[in-house]
């Protein structure tokens, strides 16, 4: 069939609500004569999903639930895309019962999501609010009813606004109301969580938040300042740690969700891996790099020079306290090459035609999650990772005839697990998969303009609608393989 006519005639067949049947009955038909050879997982591997509070949850006024800095800074006008706020969101927070059946039907084994500080704490700090903790009791406890493990974040960006207007993570104290809520809250729900994760992503609510502006609280703080944010974020962090293994009522897992920032070989001979052992360091080193090593490297010192953080030993020691698992999210790479450079490697700028997703900073690059979990447990000696995150955005339609065929996120997906698969299979450490995300949700800045969903979400009714992603996801999870 000659190209056009070819694309004529499956545009006509889309036209059709025929083509949703016959997508339904293809799997039921007799076994085809090609079956590509299918790139397995270990038997008990973790399939997940993942989301986060203030993303879906909408209720923001709900059952004593506080402020936060997301709430904040939504409502301030032109500080989002067309000053969208997740007031509703996903609703989450009502329908979680129905968002638990789309995972039964997908046949995941674990949920991440995160925990609202402010509805625990509505004021960050002093009396709890029992009805916040409530919801999250009823949502844990319908997820292991439908037998999937809960793995919770304590903190996904929405600060409670009371701990900003004392400075928010510009302030130590907040590191030390952080630990307080871990405490708590542990103390109240490790009955029923055992997967525990502190922060998420120190970069986007730090460097995203009191640099660049883009995220709450929207400051643009001098070098110096957000050099010190940055160490009370990880204090905090260090400080968590501590206080859920003091606080768990039965054994627990404890790790955090970073984005460490990827980087991989261009070509994959010995002086391009090295060039990228370097780089992985150095452009991880206020956060991952001190986290796992218990030390600041001495380029990022000496680059910030006197701008950098004050430290003792003992608040090293503290951000590097031993963790249980690395939970990565994984989004994309860039690649470097050796380089007559004081430290021998230089990030290769992107070409204008580099292929990205709908989402301008999410460059397609499969081998993120190769050699990202490889450097971890190489360079770092991580024995356990969870991927936290991946996925992507895509310009979904949803047309009335049918459901929306997302073969772009299909094929993002595709070709991030079989680099997933690959890497397992020469030994990275990685025990799970949380797919970002279950729904269409709240993009933070991006609003709703962004969708990262792999069931479609209308905001207008809020029904959800399986996308042709999740049966493809159904698929590798039913399967324990990708092909
Ligand atoms: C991660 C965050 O950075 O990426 C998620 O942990 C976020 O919360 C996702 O939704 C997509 O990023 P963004 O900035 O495009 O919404």
């Amino acid at each position: 069939m000659k190209r056009r006519s070819f694309l004529q005639s499956a545009a006509a067949l889309a036209a059709t609500p025929a083509l949703q049947s016959l997508l339904d009955s293809a799997a039921a038909q007799t076994p085809p004569a090609i079956t590509p050879a299918p790139h397995r997982f270990p038997q008990d591997f973790v399939w997940g999903t993942a989301t986060a509070s203030y993303q879906v949850e909408g209720a923001f006024h709900e059952d004593g639930r506080g402020p936060s800095i997301w709430d904040t800074f939504s409502h301030t006008p032109g500080k989002t895309y067309q000053s969208q706020t997740a007031d509703v969101a996903d609703d989450f927070y009502h329908l979680y019962k129905h968002d638990i059946a789309l995972m039964q039907r997908l046949g995941v084994k674990g949920f991440r999501f995160s925990i609202a500080w402010p509805r625990v704490f509505p004021q960050g700090t002093g009396t709890p609010n029992p009805k916040g903790l409530d919801f999250y009791k009823r949502l844990t406890d319908a997820l292991l009813a439908a037998g999937i493990e809960p793995f919770c974040t304590l903190f996904h960006w929405d600060l409670p606004q009371a701990l900003q207007d004392q400075g928010g993570w510009t302030n130590r104290a907040t590191s030390h109301a952080f630990a307080d809520y871990a405490r708590y809250t542990v103390g109240q729900l490790s009955d029923r969580i055992t997967q525990w994760m502190t922060t998420n992503e120190f970069d986007s609510f730090i460097d995203g938040g009191y640099g660049s502006a883009d995220n709450a609280p929207g400051l643009k703080l001098p070098r110096r300042e957000l050099a010190a944010t940055r160490h009370n974020a990880v204090v905090a962090h260090g400080l968590a740690v501590q206080a859920i293994r003091a606080a768990a009522t039965r054994p627990i897992l404890v790790g955090l969700a970073e984005d460490v920032s990827g980087i991989m070989p261009a070509i994959a001979d010995p002086a391009h891996i090295r060039a990228a052992e370097i780089a992985i360091r150095e452009v991880n080193a206020p956060y991952t790099t001190v986290v796992l090593e218990g030390r600041y490297t001495d380029r990022y010192l000496a680059t910030l020079g006197a701008d950098a953080p004050h430290f003792t030993p003992d608040e090293l020691k503290t951000i590097s306290a031993p963790i249980d698992f690395f939970g990565l999210n994984c989004y994309t790479t860039q690649e470097v090459v050796p380089a007559d450079t004081p430290d021998g490697y230089l990030i290769v700028p992107r070409p204008s035609t580099y292929p990205h997703m709908a989402s301008d900073w999410l460059f397609l690059n499969p081998q993120a999650l190769y050699w990202t979990p490889k450097f971890l447990s190489s360079i770092w000696g991580v024995k356990k990772i969870y991927i936290t995150e991946n996925g992507c955005s895509c310009d979904d339609v949803l047309r009335p005839d049918i459901r929306v065929l997302d073969t772009d996120r299909v094929l993002y997906l595709r070709n991030y697990l079989l680099q997933l698969q690959r890497g397992i299979a020469e030994g990275n450490p990685v025990a799970g998969y949380f797919l970002w995300s279950l729904l269409d949700n709240y993009e933070w800045g991006s609003g709703y303009s962004k969708r990262f969903g792999i069931t479609y979400v209308d905001f207008q009714t809020e029904t959800r609608t399986p996308k042709l992603s999740s049966d493809f996801y159904r698929n590798v999870i039913a399967n324990n393989s990708v092909v």
